[in-house]
């Protein structure tokens, strides 16, 4: 189908921080998505990095997901930026910003603890972290819902998982934002120490291996550490890129949805009354948190070969992202896409918070939507008088929809 974009939609930069001054546009995606499908935004912010086209429909999203010859994750990565202070050589050991066969080979090596029976068997740590992280807050009126809550769980689950020791989670934490908060003004300032980070990450895991072959674990760096691929071993910086990809994937992503889904809540006393009545409901709202607040705000790709979409040309070696935050509120894929329905049928099989569905499908969606049910299910009970206690803020990043700061209280 081709279409014309309206004038004033043509002259749009989704890359130009006013656009996000509110929050999400979602306004302005409804509007990319009815009348300019694959849109190009300059990002006149960053001039040498070249702009990028934005998919926004929901099949489309999944239909780019699903064609990884035509749509690369390895070519330019998956942030709207080449240089994220980390060259692209380094971000292509990573599986997230590999293509097959690669990416496939190394994702082979820890899917298994991923599955839904593996997770499940963490199931009573997982249980006991957040219990853990409710009690440090349990006392004070007031506090940060994620500063203080939010933050610490997730890193300890996935801390947890890779086998990691708990006095390590702040630093870990601080390593992943540096990684992923690249956009961020503080974290931008320090640019120049990003390849610092990653000498003091591989140092980090070298320390962890040397520990394992005296005593070895049943952990995930245990299992990399064995790990072959097409009869080699993992070096020691590819070793590093995936305990960083394991590291940041587990953080940032479950953090935002928590805060973001507590938020809806707090602020919809009616939804509090119905998962009250009926608790079974968590894991709809889980979902419909998922939906609403994709943690990452896209994924991007980049062309192989001039390809036409749309009526648009997008030449080879044109970047491309896939906006989850589009897709999932796109009206001829959900019925009302904007209300946070916790009633809404099907839904698990259908959002692409996890992405569109191809091969760089989520990892970790089954550890996630356990974590984040059990901890949502948990503060609701430990904390039934919980109020917003002043203006949540965001962080300024077009990947991460996350926010920084919800100031909370108890009323009781
Ligand atoms: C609310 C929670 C989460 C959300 C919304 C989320 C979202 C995503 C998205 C959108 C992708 C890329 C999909 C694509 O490009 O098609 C992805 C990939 C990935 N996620 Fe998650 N994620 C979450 C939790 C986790 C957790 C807890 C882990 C822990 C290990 C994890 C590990 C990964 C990894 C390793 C990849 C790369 C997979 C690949 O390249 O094949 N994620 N995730």
């Amino acid at each position: 189908m081709s279409t014309t974009a309206h004038s004033d939609l043509g002259s749009i930069d989704l890359a130009d921080p006013r656009v996000w001054d509110g929050g999400p546009p979602y306004a302005l995606f409804k509007r990319l998505q009815r009348e300019d499908p694959v849109h190009f935004s300059p990002q006149r912010s960053a001039p040498e990095e070249g702009g990028f086209w934005s998919i926004t429909r929901f099949d489309d999203v999944r239909a780019v997901s699903r064609d990884h010859k035509t749509f690369s994750s390895e070519k330019r990565g998956i942030f709207h930026f080449d240089d994220i202070g980390v060259p692209l050589d380094i971000q292509r050991l990573q599986m997230i910003s590999m293509d097959p066969p690669r990416h496939d080979r190394l994702k082979a090596l820890v899917i298994k603890a991923f599955t839904p029976q593996r997770v499940a068997e963490h199931e009573a740590h997982i249980r006991q972290i957040i219990g853990h992280v409710l009690d440090g807050v349990a006392d004070k009126k007031q506090f940060d819902l994620v500063a203080e809550v939010a933050r610490p769980i997730p890193a300890r689950v996935i801390g947890s998982f890779l086998g990691t020791p708990p006095e390590d989670d702040a630093k870990l934490v601080y390593w992943t934002n540096v990684f992923t908060a690249f956009e961020d003004p503080a974290i931008r300032e320090q640019w120049s120490d990003t390849a610092a980070i990653v000498t003091e990450v591989i140092e980090y895991v070298n320390g962890l291996i040397e520990q394992r072959r005296q005593n070895p674990q049943d952990d995930l760096i245990t299992a990399l550490m064995n790990a072959e691929v097409d009869g080699e071993k993992l070096n020691e910086l590819e070793l590093a890129t995936f305990f960083i990809l394991l590291m940041s994937a587990g953080n940032d992503s479950t953090r935002a949805t928590y805060s973001a889904t507590m938020l809806e809540l707090l602020r919809n006393p009616e939804l509090l009354a119905q998962l009250r009545e009926k608790p079974e409901l968590i894991d709809a709202a889980v979902e419909e948190g998922l939906r609403c607040y994709p943690a990452f705000a896209f994924m991007a790709r980049a062309a192989t070969r001039d390809v036409e979409m749309h009526g648009k040309t997008i030449k080879e070696g044109d970047r491309v992202l896939l906006w989850y935050l589009a897709s999932n509120r796109d009206e001829t894929a959900f019925d009302n896409p904007d209300t946070f329905d916790i009633t809404r049928p099907g839904l698990a099989d259908k959002h692409q918070a996890f992405g569109g569905r191809g091969r760089h499908f989520c990892l970790g969606a089954n550890l996630a939507r356990l974590e984040l049910k059990l901890w949502i299910e948990q503060t609701l009970k430990r904390f039934p008088d919980l109020q917003l206690d002043g203006e949540p803020t965001r962080v300024r990043a077009l990947f991460l929809n996350q926010y920084n700061s919800i100031p909370v209280r108890r009323t009781s």
